[in-house]
């Protein structure tokens, strides 16, 4: 038996749970950031700029407030004057508030908000405010050589000559890459409800943190934390776009403090497609040099992408390409162009799955100008420890996903050459990329409640915005405590509960994960220390170290007849309960060694030879995320990711139109995202290493690791089918007509 399935025998960890709340969501009792009814609820609806570039010259509102169940327009004019944005939690957060001036930075920037008894009254009112601008000529394109470009966000990485080491190489590749702009498109439409009772702001928020949003609100508001209060317990997916608090959350909280009301604002599909971010466009230069025998010598990476006017958003577009293989000579080079278009932000494996698009789309090219096969190439320049760093890793596994994967895949029966594997009409083609998403983890707290009915309660301020977390939580207590999951239960999304980081950068399992259980040993170990000072306890007397817990009951490890149940002990104590608060945080693990997440992708594509019709027909993730922390909601996340990597490959792209800034396909029937006759059967393996030098659960995550590495696996699969190598997302019948 290996140590993974010993573990798992042993410990609730691991086992494919059924998700805790899963009947609340299926019988429509989770509530989510719309579904709590207010006394009194006015509506508020967003009006957003039809220019890109310039000022407000009038805004007329007068018929607006004149029209039925009107309670308020707010606009430049009547907005409060906010505090300048606090210091920011995230990285290059600087969008200025709502409301502020006459200012327009682009298409869709929300210039005003209709207060209304009714959300139709609201609605109807928001199309009788008169604008007129003053526009300025706008920048729209990556490739405007007016723009200012931005070299601040990651300084280039440099390793040897790369130039140089390039020119010289035996065998070069050097190809430029684009993606488009991709919405990150949650099945629940943002929404906030906000109510001031002249103390205390509340707002039920679409987030990913409701510690973010209390803490720009109050800082915004000039209020203290403690008068802030933000709640999310369920969250209809996010992807990226709500980890920072938006615009339209500031002004749901302006609106309920100018009418004394609760207001609900809840933006519709079209006006997502400019508030809550978005993965931006990019262009991407790859060129690789290697050896006759497949050893990489130089690699460049240059990438640029846009640049609000108004924010300093940035992702690490580059960032794997330094870590992931080893070669003597590298660059990457991340530039941002700014320009007139909505700010964008994370999106599913931000920054990596767009580079490594590019990257994997050239390790392919490399191993057919090289004729060798390209796993072989990938393995043949693994290196042993941080290609940067030079650190030793603390796990990596990727090579153990490539032999794995292969073998389940049967990659051995792969004949190298393009268009050598047909089923009648259709060519098929079968392609590998490799994925990587950095390892995250953040401080984090938690409190445990156990009762004198032998249950317990987990709470954290921590969100759930759909992987599962509240049933790893339960799972990780569970193991801790030695109940039974059904008696424990898991509140999350309350910023009235103990701090947690956000639900991103796939840290949240292993952050909070660590501090649930780091708070359900003390909350044991406060258990024991009561029974041992008990005159009537069984376990009067013994040390801490010599019981054990089991399915509620607290028992000696040399004698199990001699114990008691958790609620046996409660009941016969004041007040009948322990609470704990705990807290956990990484060390310097990360300065000793390298960190990351990684997998191989498979894909097996069929093209239809004739229509160029791209069908997909199997796709293999093989994840080495450390220890699996429950395997039915990891698969099902890594098979999440799948489907967000196919839609990557072959269906999503934003457009916009140059000359005006407005996006032109803001809805579901244009913006096509998978549906379930696109998914082919999906699989899933892990390569399954606790990585305890990380932390105590062993863990990494596999919110992002999903994702990455998708759609090169795809493209490089169409060039392996059709001979034709598409460097342009989506991968389209037109590109191969
Ligand atoms: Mo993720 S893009 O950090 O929600």
């Amino acid at each position: 038996m290996t140590v993974s399935q010993q573990m798992r025998q042993q410990s609730v960890v691991g086992q494919p749970l059924d998700r805790v709340d899963g009947r609340l969501k299926v019988t429509g009792q989770a509530r989510y950031p719309a579904d709590f009814p207010q006394e009194n609820l006015a509506h508020a609806v967003v009006v957003q700029s039809t220019i890109a570039s310039g000022r407000i010259t009038s805004l007329e509102t007068d018929a607006a407030e004149a029209a039925p169940g009107v309670l308020a327009v707010l606009t430049h004019h009547n907005a409060p004057r906010l505090r300048a944005n606090p210091p920011s939690f995230a990285v290059g957060e600087s969008t200025p508030p709502p409301l502020q001036d006459e200012r327009i930075y682009y298409h869709g920037q929300h210039i005003a908000l209709v207060i209304a008894e009714t959300l139709e009254q609201a609605t109807y009112a928001a199309t009788l405010v008169n604008i007129t601008y003053a526009a300025e000529p706008a920048l729209l394109r990556l490739d405007d050589a007016r723009a200012e470009i931005s070299a601040a966000a990651f300084p280039d990485v440099v390793r040897g000559e790369p130039e140089a080491a390039l020119e010289a190489a035996e065998v070069r590749v050097d190809q430029r890459y684009t993606t488009p702009t991709q919405h990150h498109n949650p099945m629940a439409l943002a929404a906030t409800i906000a109510g001031w009772d002249g103390q205390t702001l509340t707002l039920h928020d679409t987030t990913q943190s409701v510690f973010n949003t209390r803490a720009r609100l109050a800082a915004l508001f000039g209020l203290e934390i403690e008068q802030v209060r933000v709640l999310a317990p369920f969250v209809g997916g996010a992807f990226g776009s709500g980890i920072r608090p938006w615009p339209h959350v500031v002004l749901a909280a302006m609106a309920t403090r100018h009418v004394a009301r609760p207001v609900k604002l809840v933006l519709t599909r079209e006006q997502m497609y400019t508030s809550l971010g978005y993965r931006p466009q990019s262009v991407q230069r790859v060129a690789l040099g290697a050896t006759r025998d497949g050893q990489l010598v130089s690699v460049i990476h240059e990438g640029s992408e846009p640049l609000a006017i108004n924010d300093d958003f940035r992702e690490g577009l580059t960032r794997a390409t330094a870590l992931l293989y080893s070669s003597p000579h590298l660059r990457t080079t991340y530039r941002q162009v700014r320009l007139n278009v909505a700010v964008p932000t994370w999106m599913r494996g931000p920054g990596e799955s767009t580079g490594m698009f590019a990257l994997e789309c050239a390790m392919d090219e490399l191993a057919y100008a090289l004729r060798m096969d390209p796993i072989e190439l990938r393995l043949r320049n693994e290196s042993s420890v941080h290609p940067q760093s030079g650190l030793p890793w603390s796990s990596r596994g990727l090579r153990e996903c490539y032999e794995l994967g292969a073998r389940s895949f049967g990659w051995e029966r792969r004949p190298l050459a393009p268009r050598t594997m047909r089923a009648g009409h259709d060519l098929i083609g079968w392609g590998v990329a490799s994925g990587f998403y950095p390892y995250n983890r953040q401080a984090a707290e938690a409190r445990i409640v156990l009762r004198a009915d032998g249950s317990a309660l987990i709470q954290s301020g921590g969100t759930d915005i759909g992987p599962g977390t509240a049933t790893i939580l339960v799972q990780i207590a569970a193991d801790v405590l030695g109940l039974p999951p059904e008696r424990i239960r898991c509140e999350l999304g309350d910023s009235a509960a103990p701090l947690s980081p956000n639900q991103g950068g796939s840290m949240l399992a292993v952050s909070l994960g660590s501090a649930v259980q780091a708070t359900a040993r003390q909350a044991l170990e406060q258990a024991l220390t009561l029974a041992r000072d008990d005159a009537r306890s069984p376990l009067r007397g013994a040390s801490p170290a010599e019981v054990i817990a089991t399915d509620g009951r607290l028992m000696l490890k040399s004698d199990p007849e001699r114990g008691e149940s958790y609620a046996e002990l409660l009941r016969r104590h004041d007040p009948g309960e322990i609470v704990v608060e705990g807290r956990a945080a990484p060390g310097d693990e990360a300065q000793q060694f390298g960190t990351g997440i990684f997998g191989a992708k498979f894909a097996e594509v069929r093209v239809d030879e004739d229509l160029g019709r791209i069908r997909i027909s199997r796709l293999l993730s093989v994840i080495a995320a450390g220890r699996i922390l429950n395997h039915k909601t990891a698969a099902s996340q890594i098979n999440g990711g799948a489907v967000g990597g196919l839609g990557m490959a072959l269906l999503e792209q934003t457009l916009m139109d140059t000359v005006s800034g407005r996006i032109v396909n803001a809805n579901l029937a244009d913006y096509a995202i998978p549906v379930h006759a696109d998914i082919p059967p999906l699989e899933v393996l892990f390569v399954e290493q606790p990585d305890l030098a990380l932390n105590p659960l062993g863990s990494k995550g596999v919110g992002e690791i999903a994702i990455v590495g998708i759609a090169p696996a795809i493209a490089n699969a169409v060039f392996h089918a059709t001979g034709r190598r598409l460097r342009h997302l989506p991968l389209s019948m037109e590109q191969l007509l």
